[in-house]
């Protein structure tokens, strides 16, 4: 993806340093954060340096090659690397692609460090190369003018490369489709009015940032033509943990016969969860909820208290969408109804 005219991808690695995009500064600044081993890597992970469920992934798998390449030399390297991929689980639990990748560059790292290298290195490669292919079968849903509603952020910051929800609105727009975009704001952290809106921004595709409760009416109205958002966690059955407020969106989209799309490569399908209720949800800190942070008329970043300052807050960051809300789910295989899952096993 390009910005300020240069070729960027989400994360990469080299050596044994990783560098991904800091994702707690934009859209106000564009800053690329270096981590120089597995410590550093999770605690960018835990606290949203790096954030999406793709790129979440990529991090994690990057992680654990980092600890493959520190513990290297260690008498103990079979209980260093398992210690690590540990800690690297322990800071966020609802990405299933955290998980995924752990476990695939764990299995590497016990054959050789190099072998864990290219495997983390690989994983990034296939969620991009997912992506893209979610973006072909998602724009066949597409027609011209449509507008397009989506949740969140995951756009090319959230799923390397190219994203999962937005990568078929990339594809329609590059095809000319004279497409529009609603972005939920997304509170509390904001992603859509801070990170889907800065992608379209830099991508020139015409969208308008709405407040979390709009939705509804808009659709409603019939200002919605479809809603595609991604996932952080699809149960066998097709319940999809997202972002929070993606549940309380699908239910008027169906109310008001919208399609609801979630767009995911196949990695983020957890066979061994059967339904949504497995699902853990992590919660976060409620600071999220009271503080908010923005550019003053310097330039310089301050957050701010925007609730009241002795009312406490409740923050769980995902929520679980059942499957009977969900029209499809557009993978790197095509497009599958939720209940139709296991005919890709
Ligand atoms: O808490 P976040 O920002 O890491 O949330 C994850 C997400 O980005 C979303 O839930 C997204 O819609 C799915 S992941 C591409």
């Amino acid at each position: 993806m390009r910005v300020n005219n240069r070729n960027y991808e989400t994360i990469w690695m080299d050596g044994l340093e990783v560098l991904l995009i800091d994702q707690t500064k934009l859209p106000f600044s564009f800053e690329i954060f270096k981590s120089n081993n597995y410590i550093e890597t999770s605690i960018a992970i835990k606290t949203m340096i790096v954030r999406g469920a793709g790129a979440i992934g990529a991090a994690a798998g990057y992680a654990m090659a980092q600890a493959s390449i520190e513990f290297e030399n260690s008498h103990e390297y079979k209980e260093k690397i398992l210690e690590a991929k540990k800690h690297i689980e322990g800071t966020r639990p609802t990405a299933q692609n955290l998980f995924y990748a752990t476990e695939k560059v764990y299995q590497a790292a016990l054959i050789s460090t190099k072998k864990a290298v290219a495997t983390a290195k690989h994983l990034a490669q296939q969620n991009s190369d997912d992506c893209k292919k979610i973006g072909e079968y998602g724009n066949t849903l597409i027609k011209e003018g449509y507008c397009i509603e989506t949740h969140c952020n995951a756009g090319w910051l959230a799923f390397v490369d190219w994203g999962s929800a937005l990568s078929p609105i990339f594809y329609a727009h590059k095809q000319g489709k004279g497409i529009s975009v609603l972005v939920d704001e997304t509170r509390p952290r904001s992603q859509g009015a801070r990170l889907t809106a800065w992608e379209l921004e830099n991508e020139h595709i015409e969208h308008k940032i709405i407040p979390d409760n709009a939705g509804a009416w808009l659709m409603s109205q019939k200002k919605v033509d479809m809603m595609i958002v991604g996932a952080d966690r699809i149960a066998a059955n097709g319940d999809t943990a997202n972002k929070i407020g993606t549940l309380e969106k699908a239910i008027a989209a169906k109310e008001y016969g919208i399609p609801f799309y979630i767009a995911a490569p196949t990695s983020t399908i957890d066979f061994d969860c059967s339904s949504g209720k497995e699902i853990i949800i992590e919660e976060r800190n409620q600071d999220e909820v009271h503080l908010q942070t923005g550019p003053d008329e310097n330039n310089v970043l301050r957050t701010i208290r925007v609730t009241s300052p002795h009312s406490n807050a409740l923050n769980p960051a995902f929520d679980i969408t059942p499957a009977k809300f969900i029209t499809g789910i557009i993978t790197e295989k095509g497009i599958i109804s939720p209940n139709k899952l296991d005919s890709l096993l």
